[in-house]
C-alpha cells in the first residue's frame, strides 16, 4: 500500500502551493484555511491573504479587524482570530521560532491534534500520522472495510495510521493519504476502477462481494449499489461538519454580524438596534436579548467588541 499510493502520489499529486513551501507560518495558514474549506475556495484568499500579511511578525502587529476582514469568504471566522494569536504566541514565547514539537504546537491558540501534526510533518518533515475527515474515510475503507461492523476508535484508528508512515517519507505519505482522500476515495462515490490501493482495499473487496451476490440473486450487477456504498457512521460522522451553515442557525447568524461589521469603515461601529434591523428586516426591540446572546458568544471568540451599546471588529 506504501508503495503503492506513494508512486500515485508522485504521479498525480495536484500543484498546491502549500505544497511547495516548508515555512511553517504558510504552512499553518494553510491548514487553518483548510480545516473546513474546500481547496478551490482557499487557493485565491490564501494568496491574498499571504501578500497582505506575508510573515508571522506582520500578521502579528496587524489590526484583529484587518484580519477578519481578510478572512472574508472563508468562514468560522474564529480561525482568523486564532491563527493571529498563535503567531503573537510563537513571537513571545519562541522568540519568533516555531516549535517543532507536536506537544508544543498543540498549545497554541485554535491549534488541535490535526493541525500540530500536520504542522510537524508539512512544514518540518516529521514521520507523525494524524487524522482529518480524508485520510479517516481512507483508512477506515482500507483496514476496516466496507461493512458497518467493528468500527475503530479514534486512537485505534491513529494506532493504524501511525504504523503505516513510511520512515522518511511522512511528508509525501500524508500528503498522498489526503490526496487520495480527495480525488478518487470521496465520500459518496469513490473511484475505485481508478484507485492505487484497490488491490489491498477491504471495502473494495467486500463491494466485489456483495456484487458477486447480487448477480448470483438476480442475474446482473446492481451496478449503483456497488459504485455508491452507503456511508458507513464513522465516515458520516466526520463529514457531518458541512461548510455552508444552515440559513437561520446561530452560525449563519454568527456570519452575518461579522460580515455586517466587515463592511464598516475602520474603528467605526454600529448601535445594536441598527444591527438588529439590518440582520434581520422584522427585528423588534423583543429580541434585543436574542441579538446580545449572539453578541456575548462573538465576543467570547475575538471576534467583535461591544461598548456603548455599539459593536465592532476588535
Ligand atoms: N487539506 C488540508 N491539508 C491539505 C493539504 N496539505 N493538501 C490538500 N488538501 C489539504
Amino acid at each position: 500500500m506504501q508503495t503503492a499510493l506513494l508512486d500515485w502520489f508522485a504521479q498525480h499529486a495536484r500543484d498546491l502551493p502549500w505544497r511547495r513551501t516548508r515555512d511553517p507560518y504558510r504552512i499553518l495558514v494553510a491548514e487553518l484555511m483548510l480545516q473546513q474549506t474546500q481547496v478551490a475556495r482557499v487557493l485565491p484568499k490564501y494568496e491574498a491573504f499571504l501578500t497582505a500579511f506575508p510573515d508571522l511578525a506582520t500578521l502579528a502587529a496587524a489590526p484583529t479587524a484587518e484580519v477578519i476582514r481578510c478572512w472574508a469568504g472563508l468562514g468560522y471566522n474564529r480561525r482568523a482570530v486564532n491563527l493571529q494569536r498563535a503567531v503573537q504566541m510563537v513571537l513571545q514565547e519562541h522568540g519568533g521560532v516555531f516549535p517543532r514539537d507536536v506537544a508544543l504546537l498543540r498549545q497554541l491558540p485554535g491549534v488541535g491534534p490535526y493541525t500540530a501534526g500536520a504542522v510537524a510533518c508539512f512544514a518540518f518533515e516529521q514521520d507523525v500520522a494524524f487524522m482529518d475527515t480524508n485520510i479517516r474515510r481512507v483508512l477506515l475503507r482500507t483496514h476496516y472495510g466496507a461493512a458497518q461492523l467493528d468500527v475503530p476508535g479514534e486512537r485505534a484508528l491513529l494506532a493504524v495510521a501511525e504504523r503505516l508512515v513510511p520512515a522518511g517519507q511522512g511528508w509525501a505519505w500524508n500528503q498522498a493519504l489526503m490526496e487520495l482522500g480527495a480525488l478518487i476515495c470521496t465520500a459518496t462515490t469513490p473511484a475505485c476502477q481508478r484507485c492505487p490501493v484497490r488491490p489491498m482495499c477491504r471495502a473494495y473487496a467486500e463491494w466485489q462481494v456483495a456484487d458477486a451476490a447480487t448477480i448470483l440473486a438476480m442475474g446482473a450487477p446492481l451496478r449503483t449499489q456497488v459504485a455508491q456504498p452507503r456511508q458507513r457512521a464513522a465516515e458520516r460522522r466526520a463529514d457531518y461538519r458541512s461548510e455552508t451553515p444552515f440559513v437561520g442557525s446561530r452560525r449563519w447568524y454568527r456570519g452575518r454580524i461579522v460580515d455586517l461589521l466587515r463592511t464598516l469603515p475602520p474603528e467605526r461601529s454600529l448601535p445594536l438596534d441598527e444591527l438588529g434591523a439590518q440582520l434581520k428586516p422584522t427585528f423588534t426591540p423583543d429580541e434585543m436579548v436574542w441579538l446580545d446572546e449572539l453578541l456575548q458568544g462573538l465576543v467570547r471568540d475575538g471576534l467583535v467588541v461591544m461598548e456603548d451599546g455599539a459593536v465592532r471588529l476588535p
